[in-house]
């Protein structure tokens, strides 16, 4: 029998700073090796055996499909789980919930609302946690982002990204990611919907700056990104929310204002025609789909990093 090898100190990605920039760049680089595998067919099944519990209490397309393809592809398998179909839905505490899930699989993916839940479970959790979206944050959409963006267009670092429309869970995670990995983040949205300095905490102007107008935070950008104007578990503001970020649709003018060889992303699901142009999500800079495809490989390298750490081919 292979010898049973040291998992190390137990791992969380709750956040994105959960990760050193080192961490980072490097799961970013392995998603890259994992990815050129995939492309070829060759197998690479670094998880034989391994199992995956995928807990949603949101609805999912693109997470659920990456990480339970993504699991089966290095080799292991996936268990998938529901807030209405297991007992989270009948009041069971979800302490209780994290440490019988944590007896049984090697790793587990959370999709829920508040990050002190996720936090909670993680707490109570032999095995390491995945954030699969909470109401603050998407770090595992940003691990695809920046695999996109570099793949794209080089390093990150010193580069500028234009956030347009709500300080949500995607905007906060971008502006930990220019923290951790050096560039400069422009943000801006309409009154009401705007950062939160206690959140966004003391960055300079090298990290953050907040404009008025979309149009000038696009200027000079080397990434145009945006979201969905009304978050999952916000569906009672929608229609006030229609009307607060009317100005704030990324069209052919922002783009025009950015780099000319700028980039657009939206993680998706979009709404065309609310906060993106369908000239702008279907047009040529546009990388939305490359962006999906990542989550794939970008989640891959993930939760090899989290079971086994540092590989070297
Ligand atoms: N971008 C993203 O997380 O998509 P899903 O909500 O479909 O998982
Ligand atoms: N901000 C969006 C992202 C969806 C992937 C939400 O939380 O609903």
């Amino acid at each position: 029998m292979p010898a049973a090898q040291d998992p190390g100190p137990l791992r969380h990605f709750l956040q994105l700073r959960d990760f050193s920039a080192k961490e980072i760049l490097y799961v970013i680089e392995r998603a890259r090796l994992i990815k050129d595998k995939f492309k070829r067919y060759q197998p690479h099944h670094t998880l034989h055996d391994r199992n995956l519990a995928m807990v949603f209490e949101k609805a999912s397309t693109r997470t659920r499909v990456s990480f339970e393809a993504g699991m089966y592809q290095l080799g292991g398998s996936v268990i998938y789980l529901t807030t209405e179909g297991s007992q989270l839905g009948r009041a069971e505490p979800i302490e209780d919930t994290a440490r019988v899930i944590s007896r049984m699989v090697d790793l587990v993916m959370i999709r829920t609302f508040e990050q002190t839940r996720i936090e909670r479970f993680a707490a109570h959790s032999r095995v390491p946690v995945i954030n699969g979206l909470t109401n603050e944050y998407h770090p595992c959409q940003i691990l695809a982002d920046v695999l996109t963006f570099v793949e794209h267009c080089g390093a990150i670092a010193g580069k500028t990204v234009a956030w347009i429309g709500d300080a949500n869970n995607m905007a906060y995670t971008w502006l930990q990611a220019a923290e951790l990995l050096g560039f400069t983040l422009h943000v801006s949205g309409p009154p009401g919907y705007r950062l939160d300095p206690l959140r966004a905490g003391d960055v300079g102007p090298a990290t953050l700056r907040e404009f008025d107008d979309p149009l000038e935070a696009c200027k000079d950008a080397d990434l145009v990104t945006t979201d969905v104007w009304t978050s999952m578990g916000y569906e009672a503001e929608n229609e006030t929310r229609r009307r607060a970020f009317a100005d704030w649709c990324v069209d052919a003018r922002m783009m025009k204002a950015a780099r000319p060889e700028a980039l657009f992303m939206h993680c998706l699901p979009a709404h065309r025609g609310e906060e993106v142009s369908a000239d702008v999500i279907d047009g040529p800079q546009s990388v939305v789909w490359d962006e999906a495809e990542n989550r794939l490989h970008a989640q891959k390298a993930l939760m090899e990093f989290l079971l086994l750490g540092w590989q070297q081919a």
